[in-house]
């Protein structure tokens, strides 16, 4: 078989890794890819969201199956137009990427389908934010309806940051249209977990628990980002254990994936594809905060290692309608992702500098570079971006995992470069039997 990974991205990386295993393969594409990639799958200079280039280049290659790694192709229709020119591919209609698309739908899905949520209100003013964030009470979380990257969410502990809020929305316009409607939302307070499943638009299969670190700084401090590591198992209170893991699997699936599943079905757009529910375990059990209609980007990295079945037959037969099969299988190790950013992310990163130590990983057993912000220049792997490499590795337990991959993450080296020190600290810490 001929695949086509799209995105340029450490989950995309890693796609093409898990990809390329595969006896199935003939052929590995990635655009536009990355250096990473490259090692793996030829680059194709087309941009995601150029997507008629896309559905030419995969016509005139004769693709059999395309794997779509980014929300924004998605949102833009990339699906319906390969289904239009009956090119095979894996991923959610434009009406179905609605789901992460646009945060009011997805919030008045679950409220019309009692999928547990955040309590929340959606706003398009001032006044109305204010009587919002009134009844609902502070802290609130005031998100931009549409895509904004990650960066489109405030946090609103009292009276000043509402008003700063309320500037960054209604004055800068910071969010462009994607802030025309805001939800103010209920703070959920508890540990996020990401739950990922993939959806043939009647099966849905889930995929090990992860747990992702979005913040930039240590202790969940400072700004939001793409995320700055991530493993697998989660490791959080209700994933304890094995009798643990299994109920709240399937509590999950209970009340959240298959409500939602159902409710998308109900609502003429079925959903095929990476469905993932970002969670947070609160007091009153697992309620969500988002849905993405794709993989997460560092969660992929360590799910994809751990990830026994062959991922191109199944990503193949999902395409079609039918993956053929009721469960996938997982190693019990575990794994982890130690994502390298450059200083300055998630604002401006400093770039151009040549990365050292890329070959000392090569050498490691159960232990991954997945490039993401990374370029070739004079023949020499140099950072090209906020999130430049995700070290990835494999252990028999979450400590083990996380000892490799920190241990793996210092052989590579560039002068500015930034990494968080605490991925899996706290889970850890909390794991039983443990002091
Ligand atoms: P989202 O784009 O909705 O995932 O929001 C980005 C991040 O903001 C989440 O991963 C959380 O860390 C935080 N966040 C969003 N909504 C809430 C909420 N209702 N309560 C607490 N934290 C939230
Ligand atoms: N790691 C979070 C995301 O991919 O949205």
């Amino acid at each position: 078989m001929k695949v086509l990974v799209i995105g340029n991205g450490g989950r995309e990386h890693a796609l093409c890794w898990k990809l390329a295993q595969s006896p199935e393969l003939e052929a590995l594409y990635c655009a536009p890819g990355n250096p990473g990639t490259a090692r793996l799958a030829r680059s194709v200079d087309i941009r995601p969201d150029e997507i008629q280039q896309l559905v030419e280049f995969a016509q005139e290659e004769a693709i059999d199956l395309t794997v779509v790694g980014p929300e924004l192709p998605l949102v833009l229709g990339l699906v319906d137009e390969f289904r239009e020119a009956d090119l095979a591919v894996f991923g959610p209609t434009r009406r179905a990427a609605e789901l992460e698309g646009s945060k009011v739908f997805a919030k008045e899905l679950m409220q019309r389908h009692g999928i547990p949520t955040a309590d929340f209100e959606i706003a398009h003013d001032e006044r109305s934010v204010l009587r919002a964030a009134k009844r609902i009470g502070l802290p609130v979380v005031l998100k931009a309806e549409g895509l904004a990257a990650g960066k489109g969410v405030l946090i609103v502990h009292d009276r000043q940051e509402l008003e700063d809020a309320l500037g960054v929305f209604f004055g800068q316009r910071r969010f462009g249209q994607a802030g025309d409607r805001i939800v103010v939302e209920e703070f959920l307070e508890g540990e996020e977990v990401s739950f990922i499943a993939l959806c043939d638009g009647a099966r849905i299969l889930p995929l090990a628990s992860s747990k992702d670190y979005k913040r930039i700084g240590e202790n969940d401090e400072g700004p939001n980002t793409g995320g700055m590591g991530a493993h697998s198992p989660a490791g959080v209170a209700s994933f304890h254990g094995r009798e643990e893991i299994v109920k709240t699997g399937a509590a999950v699936m209970e009340r959240i994936m298959h409500p939602v599943a159902a409710a998308m079905a109900d609502d003429n757009r079925p959903f095929k594809g990476f469905l993932y529910a970002g969670l947070v375990e609160t007091a009153d059990g697992m309620k969500v905060l988002e849905f993405n209609v794709r993989l997460g980007d560092p969660e992929a990295q360590p799910l994809l290692m751990r990830l026994e079945d062959d991922l191109v037959p199944l990503l193949a037969a999902g395409a079609r309608g039918d993956f053929g099969v009721d469960r996938l299988h997982f190693r019990k190790e575990a794994a982890a992702c130690i994502v390298l950013a450059a200083e300055g992310y998630p604002g401006k990163p400093v770039t151009g500098e040549p990365i050292e130590g890329l070959e000392a990983i090569d050498e490691l057993e159960g232990v991954e570079a997945f490039h993401a912000g990374t370029a070739m220049e004079d023949g020499r792997v140099v950072t090209a971006g906020g999130r430049v490499l995700g070290i990835a590795a494999t252990g028999v337990d979450l400590r083990a995992a996380l000892q490799r991959a920190y241990d793996a993450a210092a052989l590579v080296r560039w002068p500015h470069r930034y990494m968080r020190r605490d991925i899996g600290r706290r889970v850890l810490e909390a794991l039983p039997g443990e002091d």
